[in-house]
């Protein structure tokens, strides 16, 4: 178990698109287990290589409730449907929230862990992360997806109230 350092902001990997992965290795089984180390210990509900400063197709995603974590190689988006407004923030943009347009379902191909293909059909909050996620991968960022005047910034003080 490793904590990954995470990438913030400005950071260029956050805007760059990330390579397909060819060969899942002890390697990659590593950085999928610090991903989720890492993702759960800032209490996030997805994170994506770049963000870890890897420039590589994975992602990983959690949301706290049974069988909802994923570690997804190499995932593809096959349908997106509908859209739904809502909050939304993101582990390399700490302290900043806005509403950002979403697909209300969508359906993900990609790879598990061990090389095997699966098939993951998310709605509502799955879906938004599942979108935010895969963006990430194509180096795009939350933050200039939020609808116009809804991004907030919440400074720590103001986090604790
Ligand atoms: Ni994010």
């Amino acid at each position: 178990m490793a904590i990954r350092n995470l990438r913030y902001g400005d950071d260029e990997i956050l805007r760059k698109v990330a390579r397909p992965i060819e060969t899942i290795d002890e390697k990659i089984k590593i950085l999928a287990q610090d991903m989720l180390d890492t993702m759960h210990k800032y209490e996030g509900v997805g994170l994506a290589g770049p963000q870890v400063g890897i420039l590589k197709r994975i992602i990983v995603i959690d949301l706290y409730e049974e069988n909802t974590q994923y570690i997804l190689i190499n995932p593809v988006i096959k349908k997106a449907k509908g859209e739904q407004i809502v909050d939304e923030g993101c582990l390399s943009f700490p302290n900043q929230y806005g509403k950002v347009k979403r697909p209300k379902t969508i359906v993900v191909e990609a790879l598990d862990i061990n090389g095997k293909k699966v098939k993951v059909e998310g709605k509502d909050l799955l879906a938004q992360a599942l979108s935010h996620e895969i963006d990430h991968l194509n180096g795009e960022v939350f933050v200039y997806k939020v609808e116009e005047g809804t991004l907030e910034t919440i400074t720590e003080q103001e986090n604790k109230k």
